[in-house]
């Protein structure tokens, strides 16, 4: 067989090799398996499996013999095998030979770029050796940003591990309402957003002797405000240590930005890959990819198989695609596991997927992209890539943000290839065609500053005394519209002053982590005192869109389920309703399950809940209820939200102020009511643009809480006489 398909240009002409047209074959079999199993397997030999179904009786044996040595804990002679076994991974890393001139470079240079291929150590070990070599003397800590919380979370617990210690002892992660830190914490693992509301407390950073920017490639909004910040702070503390890694990307432009800082290589070790393209464009993405699993699983040999898909939704659709077939394949097919990871997933969920695959099974991950360069997951030797990603995009004319799935980059779609030849070589197979790939994909992903709203971030700034954005050093400069919107949007919220300078209930914004309408709305709850009911809101928000669950089997009862939460004014009160009866419930998840309610997501709204309230006494807020009168409840939320706004106009609903034309999402409660005002949190844009999470105002209110914003005139319906009086009047007028 010739060389093949590890240069991607020549795979688009050359002729299907013996490879490809096996794989195709094989897609083909897979497809009737898909319909008719059993059939599928009587005439296809290649099914028949006879040999893995042998093996499958031997992996039965493996998993009882695990099973027996679980409860209880390891004799002190394997505890301390199995500390022996962890520094030998160490020390197999790609970065271990590199560990005395690695820390000598930090020692020579105050600013080191350090690149190296995904899963060479640079996240576990770098800390680690700094540790070792006494970064962390007289109380110092050294911090180190990921962009992603699963990713902050887990290498912290690895780290932990590795070290022999426990978790929030020395070492600890600290993400957005969840602190695993304590006074002991030196080694300190957090999201890069935290990193940046460091400087609020701490504006020179001065508790930290190295300060690691992970990831960097990943160009997230909150790593590019970093890069700016730390670099005028590595000015006046000449002592401080900075570290920029990257995956083998774009490390050039860190050198130069950081006044060309050396860039340290660690070679990596990079098994062939060979890339297989589909025939044809694939129409349905997600059945492609169950199919094409399941074709994997039984016509290669084994190893573990990553596929990447673009969110928890269809994480858990395709995991349960997945586990449906193999259900009905039974013991055809030898033993798949099924594991999903995702950002919001549960962390014991999460530590399975970096458990070994018994012998004789072959496990799957069904991963966001957190799985191209943040976590390395070893047995990876397939990579099914359908070529698409979840993406923030804005546009500042309109002042709209949406997260849409649109196709990756080829960077990207490359470092997912790269995921399968870390421990051998390897299989990409890609959902897409070879002319796709050639013709339609981006050469690099746009850099997040570029394509989101910055309100937050100019907030901070500001609260940081970071007055002249216009001349912020950044890597690469938002869009000036944007910038300029979002110091409008500060100035409607009340945030700035004409000036353009921090106002007093602008710092109080500043002081929550969350988005400036979600503090502005917070704050509002003390003038219409339902505090109580606000926070429980704004917690549920945060939680967003994993609240109720459909199982394929129940959807009726899972409908009817969320249709009795739902109140008159829309899905915000539907939210505080479910929080409420849970809360009432003692905070049972016999009840969630009762209710087909996701425990985890309430549990995790509870300690966001919890953690506001804590912050509450900050920004002077009082706790206060209602008690009942929802319209309080609404308004303060119309005062945070008074910008998305849509009026129903007879061609449907458009926003108030730009007039775009927008949907209300079919899965909420005022699905089939047509208010006339209506305020959304958010807009997704899927087939349409649609409102999520939408809740009915009345115009005036938008007066009473933005006059500023608002003229009343342009709040007049011209068509509400002439629309049918059903429609046209809202609940209020209804009595
Ligand atoms: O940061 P980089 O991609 O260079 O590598 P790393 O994340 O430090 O990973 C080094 C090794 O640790 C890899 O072999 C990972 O598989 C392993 N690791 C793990 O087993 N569990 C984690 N939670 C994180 C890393
Ligand atoms: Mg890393």
């Amino acid at each position: 067989q010739p060389a093949r398909a590890v240069d991607l240009v020549e795979e688009e002409s050359g002729a299907p090799g013996e490879e490809q047209r096996r794989w195709e074959e094989a897609r083909l079999g897979a497809a009737s398996l898909k319909f008719g199993a059993r059939d599928a397997a009587s005439q296809e030999p290649k099914y028949q499996l006879v040999l893995e179904e042998e093996e499958t009786i031997e992996f039965v044996c493996a998993t009882q013999l695990q099973g027996d040595e679980e409860p209880s804990a390891p004799p002190p002679s394997a505890q301390a095998q199995q500390r022996e076994s962890i520094q030998a991974v160490r020390r197999s890393l790609p970065v271990f030979p590199f560990r005395e001139e690695l820390l000598a470079a930090i020692a020579n240079h105050q600013v080191l770029i350090i690149e190296g291929e995904t899963g060479s150590g640079k996240t576990t070990q770098i800390p680690q050796y700094l540790f070792e070599e006494g970064y962390t003397k007289k109380g110092m800590k050294i911090a180190c940003t990921q962009p992603r919380r699963v990713a902050a979370m887990s290498v912290a617990a690895r780290v932990a591990r590795e070290m022999g210690v426990k978790l929030g002892n020395e070492v600890g992660y600290s993400i957005r309402f969840e602190d695993c830190t304590s006074e002991r914490t030196v080694l300190r693992y957090m999201t890069d957003g935290m990193l940046l509301r460091e400087f609020l407390s701490e504006p020179d950073l001065a508790s930290y002797s190295v300060v690691m920017v992970d990831e960097a490639h990943e160009r997230t909004l909150h790593t590019d405000i970093l890069f700016g910040l730390i670099k005028d702070v590595a000015r006046f503390r000449p002592e401080l240590k900075v570290l920029v890694a990257s995956a083998t990307l774009d490390t050039a432009r860190f050198s130069t930005f950081f006044d060309d800082a050396p860039v340290f290589r660690i070679p990596g070790r990079r098994f062939p890959v060979d890339i297989f393209y589909t025939k044809a464009p694939e129409a349905d993405y997600l059945e492609a990819c169950v199919v094409s699993v399941l074709q994997i699983h039984v016509t290669q040999p084994p190893g573990d198989i990553l596929v990447f898909l673009t969110g928890q939704e269809e994480i858990e659709a395709a995991c349960e695609m997945l586990q449906d077939r193999c259900r009905r394949l039974g013991s055809k097919i030898r033993e798949l596991l099924v594991l999903p990871i995702y950002a919001n997933l549960p962390s014991d969920m999460q530590a399975r997927i970096f458990q070994p695959t018994p012998p004789g099974a072959r496990k799957v991950v069904v991963a966001t992209n957190i799985a191209e360069t943040s976590l390395t997951i070893e047995g990876i030797i397939y990579v099914l890539d359908p070529g698409f990603c979840k993406q923030k995009s804005y546009n500042p004319r309109t002042g709209m943000e949406s997260l849409t799935v649109t196709p990756c980059s080829k960077a990207s779609a490359n470092q997912r290839a790269g995921r399968a030849g870390r421990v051998a070589a390897g299989k990409c197979f890609r959902l897409y065609t070879a002319w796709a790939y050639q013709h339609e994909l981006e050469e690099t992903t746009v850099p997040e500053i570029q394509r989101t709203s910055l309100g937050n971030v100019v907030l901070l700034l500001k609260s940081l005394g970071i007055h002249d954005l216009m001349h912020f050093d950044f890597l690469d400069p938002p869009p000036y519209e944007t910038l300029l919107l979002a110091l409008e949007q500060l100035y409607a919220l009340g945030a700035l002053n004409h000036l353009g300078e921090l106002t007093t209930s602008g710092r109080k914004m500043a002081e929550l982590p969350v988005d400036p309408m979600l503090s502005k709305m917070i704050l509002a709850s003390e003038k219409y005192s339902c505090s109580e009911e606000i926070l429980t809101v704004a917690a549920m928000l945060s939680v967003n869109n994993s609240i109720f669950y459909r199982p394929k089997d129940k959807v009726v009862h899972a409908d009817n389920a969320r249709v009795n939460f739902f109140l008159p004014g829309g899905d915000h009160l539907v939210l505080l309703n479910v929080y409420t009866q849970w809360a009432e419930s003692g905070y049972s998840s016999q009840w969630c399950y009762e209710n087909f309610v996701q425990f985890r997501s309430m549990r995790r709204a509870r300690d966001v809940r919890e953690q506001l309230e804590g912050l509450l006494e900050r920004v002077e807020v009082g706790l206060s209820s209602c008690q009942g009168d929802y319209i309080r409840v609404r308004k303060a939320i119309t005062a945070g939200y008074f910008y998305h706004t849509a009026r129903l106009t007879r061609s449907g609903y458009r926003t108030v102020k730009q007039q775009q034309t927008v949907f209300v999402h079919p899965n909420s409660s005022l699905f089939e009511q047509q208010p006339r005002w209506l305020l959304y949190h958010e807009l997704v844009l899927t087939t349409k643009e649609f409102m999520r999470q939408v809740l009915e105002i009345e115009s005036s209110w938008l007066l009473e809480v933005a006059p500023h914003y608002y003229k009343a005139k342009e709040l007049e319906d011209p068509h509400a006489k002439k629309m049918p009086k059903k429609i046209g009047k809202t609940r209020e007028e209804l009595g």
